[in-house]
Order: C-alpha cells, then sequence, then structure tokens
C-alpha cells in the first residue's frame, strides 16, 4: 500500500456514495476521489479533490475500466447493487485493481432472491417459510389453496426497493403476482413469502472473504409519511443504534453472518466488502428478511461516520483479504439521518434549494447529497430521494433534535420539501417507557 498519493473510485450517485467520499477524504493516504456518478452536492464535505461522472451509468463497465486505469486508481469501492450484479468487482479484480464489493457470484445473495432464500435453508439460517415460482398459473394456485394467509410476494432480481409486495388477502396475493411483470426479468422468478410480525433492523458486516466485523446496527424507516404511513421507499430516515437490538439479538445477528460468510466461502463465492442483514425481529428471535451485497441508504450515513479507524486502511486490508490483523473501533455516538425528497405528487423539475450553507454552520450535523446539482452558487434538485441531514449526539434525542434544527433551516422552491417529522420514534418511546 502506498502512503501517499492513492486515488480511490467509489461507484455510487446518492447519500451513501457521499459518506463514502467523506470518510476516504479523511484519510492521509488519499489525495484524489473519483465518483461515478456522483452528484455535486458531494463535494462540500470533502477534503481532497472529487471528480464526479454525472453522465456515466454504474452499470458501464468498458467505460469504467478506461476510468480506472487512467486515472489510476489505487482503491475502488464498489458500493451500488447494480454494478455489482454487472460483475464490475469481477472485472477490476481480473485487472489486478484492488476492490472493496463483492464479485458477481456472491452479490447473488441480494440480486437474486430466490437462490438467496435456498442458500439460507442450505446453511440453516432462519428465514420466514417461502416458495419459489416461475409460472405465474402456478403461483395463483397455491394462492388459491392458501386463502386466509397473508403473504409478500416478491420480484426475485432487483427491483430498486420496489419489488416486494405484501397481501393481506388471496385477492391482492393474485393481484401482486400479476403485477411481476412489470419488474422485467427481475420478475421472472418470484417468491412468495409468509407474512412476518415483529419490529425491523439492519445490521451490517464487513468481511474479506474468510472473517467479519460487526460495522453496526441501524433502524431505517421505510414509509414515506409520519407513523409509518404510506408507500415503502428504499428509506426515508434511520438511526443508530436502535434499542431493538440487545445483546441477545447481537449475537444472533452475529451468528448468522458467521454462517453467511462461512456458507459463501464454501459455495465457492467469497464475498469481499460490506454485508447487509435485514433482519426482523419476531418473539425474541431474528428472521433474515433479506441480504443487501452492500452498505443501506441511509444507513451509511449513520454507519459510516462513527467508524474511527482510517477509512482508506480498512478498505484496503478487506480488498486484501487482510482483516484477521486490523481492529474496527467505532465510536458508539448515536446519529439520526432524515432524508429530504420532492414533495410526493408535485412534478419533477429542476428547483432551487436553499439554506445550505446555514444549515452547515450548525454543530454536529452533516449533509450528504443524493440528487443535488450546482450552478455556480446555487443547488438544484429535481426528482427522488434528494439529500439527508444527519444528526449526532450522544444519545438519540440530541442526535434527532439537531438533525431537525438543520433539516427546518432547508427548503425547495414553492415549499417543494417532504421529510418525515418523527424519524426515531420507536427509539424514543422505548426511552420513555
Ligand atoms: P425487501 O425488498 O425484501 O427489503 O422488503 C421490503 C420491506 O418489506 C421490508 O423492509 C419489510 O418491511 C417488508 N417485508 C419483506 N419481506 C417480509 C416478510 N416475509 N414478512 C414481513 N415483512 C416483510
Ligand atoms: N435503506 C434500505 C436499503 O438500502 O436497502
Amino acid at each position: 500500500m502506498k502512503k501517499k498519493g492513492n486515488t480511490v473510485l467509489v461507484i455510487d450517485g446518492g447519500g451513501r456514495g457521499a459518506v463514502l467520499v467523506h470518510k476516504y477524504s479523511q484519510s492521509p493516504h488519499v489525495s484524489k476521489i473519483i465518483v461515478i456518478p456522483g452528484n455535486d452536492l458531494m463535494k462540500i464535505n470533502s477534503q481532497k479533490p472529487v471528480k464526479i461522472f454525472p453522465n456515466l451509468k454504474t452499470t458501464s463497465l468498458k467505460e469504467i475500466l478506461k476510468i480506472s486505469k487512467k486515472e489510476k486508481v489505487d482503491l475502488a469501492d464498489v458500493a451500488q447493487d447494480n454494478a455489482v450484479e454487472t460483475g464490475l468487482v469481477d472485472k477490476l479484480t481480473k485487472e489486478k485493481f484492488n476492490v472493496v464489493g463483492p464479485t458477481h457470484a456472491a452479490g447473488q445473495i441480494e440480486w437474486d432472491k430466490a437462490w438467496a432464500r435456498e442458500f439460507m435453508k442450505k446453511y440453516k439460517i432462519p428465514s420466514p417459510d417461502y416458495h419459489i415460482f416461475n409460472s405465474q398459473k402456478k403461483a395463483i394456485n397455491f394462492i388459491n389453496k392458501n386463502p386466509s394467509k397473508r403473504f409478500f410476494i416478491k420480484a426475485s432480481g432487483l427491483a430498486e426497493g420496489k419489488g416486494a409486495i405484501p397481501a393481506e388477502n388471496a385477492k391482492e396475493a393474485i393481484k401482486a403476482i400479476k403485477q411481476m411483470d412489470r419488474f422485467g426479468k427481475s420478475g421472472e422468478t418470484f417468491v412468495i413469502e409468509e407474512w412476518l410480525v415483529g419490529e425491523e433492523f439492519s445490521m451490517f458486516a464487513i468481511t474479506d472473504g474468510s472473517t467479519f466485523q460487526i460495522l453496526g446496527c441501524a433502524e431505517d424507516y421505510k414509509r414515506l409519511y409520519d407513523r409509518d404511513l404510506g408507500p415503502n421507499t428504499g428509506g426515508i430516515g434511520c438511526i443508530t443504534p436502535t434499542s431493538v437490538v440487545n445483546k441477545k439479538i447481537y449475537k444472533q445477528g452475529e451468528l448468522i453472518f458467521k454462517k453467511t460468510v462461512l456458507g459463501l466461502a464454501s459455495e465457492k463465492r467469497p464475498y469481499k466488502g460490506v454485508l447487509y442483514l435485514g433482519g426482523m425481529v419476531v418473539e425474541g428471535k431474528v428472521f433474515v428478511i433479506e441480504f443487501n451485497a452492500r452498505w443501506g441508504d441511509p444507513e451509511a450515513e449513520v454507519l459510516v461516520p462513527g467508524i474511527e479507524n482510517d477509512f482508506f486502511e480498512l478498505s484496503m486490508n478487506v480488498a486484501q483479504g487482510n482483516l484477521r490483523n486490523f481492529k474496527i473501533i467505532v465510536d458508539g455516538k448515536s446519529r439520526v439521518a432524515v432524508t429530504g425528497s420532492l414533495r410526493p405528487g408535485a412534478i419533477n423539475k429542476k428547483r432551487e434549494l436553499f439554506g445550505i450553507e446555514k444549515a452547515l454552520r450548525l454543530k454536529g450535523i452533516t449533509l450528504y447529497g443524493a440528487r443535488v446539482t450546482k450552478d455556480k452558487d446555487k443547488y438544484f434538485v429535481s426528482s427522488g430521494r434528494l439529500f439527508h441531514v444527519v444528526g449526532e449526539g450522544k444519545a438519540v434525542i440530541e442526535a434527532r433534535k439537531r438533525a431537525y434544527d438543520a433539516m427546518f433551516l432547508l427548503s425547495i422552491e414553492g415549499n417543494n420539501l417532504h421529510f418525515r417529522t418523527d424519524i426515531g420514534w420507536r427509539d424514543v418511546k422505548r426511552l420513555r417507557k
């Protein structure tokens, strides 16, 4: 490893990429960061020059390889699921780059939910009951034979977080099965799962293929509106740590990671990078809802800042299979992320985002851009999840207050900013018990 002057490539366009850029920029080993595709707001936290490629897709393997060679990349961090699925890690590794992120084969644990469920069954990883289908007709027959059960119907392939459809009854289940066509190839195979009821959490580990270390736990708030109403989003706020994860739950999570990392290695698919366990606690027992082959977003925004090690050193040790000799240290602070998005129903068009400088002056907050562009001194947004405000503190109340103090200073032209005002409510409620 070179001591100085390293160039890091980050593959991601959202808040997750922004926090990785921030963290890598703090390392004295790093002198330049390249982000594909990246966004303009990523640059505000970086202590090093950042070059973005906003028009390049994370699946454009040839071009990414060309840029990596031209820029003499020393380390690539592949953080986005579709890049993993397309095999970017395999391609970069073959060309002798140092890479953090799973290969196409190891990443199957995310991009093929049917395969992932069979893997979990083989390695005795607790999961809901499930049935895999390639035929809508057979699936409808199955529902007709089990008319009084509640199910989740899930496209097996990647579907931008929208592939899991809850079905309260047989009518909804049949409708959901028919909707699998919407996901194209990703919905050709689908999984019908038992609907579990419990509290969700996410847990993250990093592995070099043979050993792993836990990075932390978080609770994601997925529904669009306050009081957990409205449609599921990719995550519109989150909090770490979360009191759902007590010692017993943590131990179960650790055991699941152990089985998974060893299982993948014995399947000849060693996993290098961050592994995300989406869990649900049902009567004190952890079940796996899903694995993701990457950091969560916005979970990364609350967990990455708490890692006290030199982030470049950590990633290099993972890339080179030396995690065994590296001890990860986290600061144990509480962090709350609140996500700003366009007001639901507003037409997607370029609008100015106000208040960034004011918000950044507050203590204990960081702003991570997801879809923000800069034109001269002004910031603009157009659609989707736009940015994440992260507040930190000794405990959740302080972290949450800081995040909201900053959020209330921000606005979008025409009063078009939407965010939830109750992120972290479950932990606050448990504190009051
Ligand atoms: P996924 O796309 O698998 O992350 O699912 C999205 C969300 O649907 C999860 O975060 C859960 O809230 C919910 N979900 C998925 N599968 C199940 C299940 N088997 N039981 C209960 N809830 C589920
Ligand atoms: N926040 C959920 C995810 O990244 O999948």
